[in-house]
């Protein structure tokens, strides 16, 4: 089966390019390269030993996208992470992130009814909880207004699915990530924030590397045992290996549903002290931070229930925090090997 994967060359599609190659797939990437670099093709081969098809054109093209899918009507199913992810930038620039985000959705799906493609997985995130009034969040926890166009991009993607499959033959997983983080074991592909991170992992990692002099962490007065906020860390590979169950789910025609939504996290909250003091174990690093005010947006405590993802698709996260922080650094040397 030939899978297009949108945003393939990005930090969780790459990872999930190959878990599809490793069961069989073949894959297609479409990516306009905005936030990734072509030789993460020849990374991804090192791994899998195959290099996936590449397409290079931005998905909010309609006729470029459109002339695509005619081209490619043998694809089987639809894995979308093509996308802008900073939040803050979301807050400056709304107008960039509701045209990415929206119309790359509005141009494949459109795509995908006029070929007959039914099935598409769709990268949505634990950010459309805010922060839920009870904790772990589940699937049918209420989502709250948006604290950013980026968040509201997301939730509206999935309402814009969630309305298409109503009269179309579109047949969606929605997938909410919790806090993706590390990288492959071969440290041949991982995250690559452009610029200054705003993330805690990779931020951790320049610190320590020495391209930050320290970490600021936000604020250390929460109503948390330790005072930090908490969050879900998951490793991207047990991320990426749920989107090749997804598609099995979809194209198996198993789903229970037009459209399903899964909880993607490991279901313990971890504090951002909890996340340093396991760097510093994995790594040997002593790293150098700083108690700093609380970041404005953010909130306390997040965590997934993940009762729903694991029965349902039989699928749960294996991967340890202290093997998160191991695979994040690993990558962090290599990437300063490279150059
Ligand atoms: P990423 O930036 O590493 O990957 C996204 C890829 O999409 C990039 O390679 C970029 O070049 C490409 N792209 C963006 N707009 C495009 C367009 N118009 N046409 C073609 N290609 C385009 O991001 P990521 O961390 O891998 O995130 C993947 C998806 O998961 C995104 O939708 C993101 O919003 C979502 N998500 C990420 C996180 C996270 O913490 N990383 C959490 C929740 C949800
Ligand atoms: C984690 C914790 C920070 C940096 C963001 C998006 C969300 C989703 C995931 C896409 C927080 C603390 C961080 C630093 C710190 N993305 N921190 N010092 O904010 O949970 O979520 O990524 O959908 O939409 O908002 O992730 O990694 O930025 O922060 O102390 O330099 O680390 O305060 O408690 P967040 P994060």
């Amino acid at each position: 089966m030939k899978i297009l994967v949108t945003g393939g060359t990005g930090y969780i599609g790459s990872h999930t390019v190959v878990e599809l190659q490793a069961k069989g797939f073949e894959v297609i990437i479409v990516d306009n390269l905005s936030n990734s670099t072509i030789d993460v093709l020849d990374n991804i081969a090192k791994i899998s030993g195959k290099k996936p098809l590449f397409e290079k054109f931005d998905l909010t093209d309609p006729v470029i996208t459109s002339a695509f899918f005619k081209l490619h009507s043998d694809i089987s199913a639809v894995i979308h992470f093509a996308a802008f992810k900073a939040v803050g930038e979301s807050v400056e620039n709304p107008l960039k992130y509701y045209h990415n985000n929206l119309l790359s959705l509005v141009n494949i799906l459109q795509g995908m009814v006029e070929n007959n493609i039914r099935d598409i997985v769709f990268s949505s995130s634990c950010t459309v909880y805010g922060q839920p009034e009870q904790l772990p969040a589940r699937e049918d926890t209420p989502v709250q207004k948006a604290v950013s166009p980026y968040g509201n991009t997301k939730q509206i993607c999935e309402e814009i699915i969630t309305d298409t499959s109503l009269t179309a033959n579109i047949r969606g997983v929605l997938l909410r990530y919790f806090n993706p983080i590390g990288a492959h074991e071969t440290a041949f592909i991982g995250e690559l924030p452009l610029g200054v991170p705003n993330c805690l992992m990779p931020y951790i990692t320049q610190t320590a590397i020495g391209k930050r002099p320290f970490l600021r962490v936000w604020g250390d007065d929460y109503e948390t045992p330790d005072g930090t906020a908490i969050r879900d860390y998951i490793h991207v590979v047990d991320l990426a290996k749920a989107h090749v169950v997804a598609v099995e789910r979809l194209t198996g025609g198993i789903c229970r549903q037009n459209v399903e939504i899964f909880n993607l996290g490991t279901g313990n909250g971890l504090s951002v002290l909890e996340v340093i003091k396991s760097f510093e174990r994995t790594s040997g690093v002593k790293l150098n931070y700083e108690i700093k005010e609380r970041r404005a947006g953010d909130i306390v405590k997040v965590w997934a229930d993940t009762e729903f993802a694991n029965r349902e698709l039989g699928w749960k996260a294996e991967k340890s925090l202290d093997e998160m922080t191991e695979s994040a650094w690993k990558w962090e040397l290599a990437l300063a090997n490279r150059k």
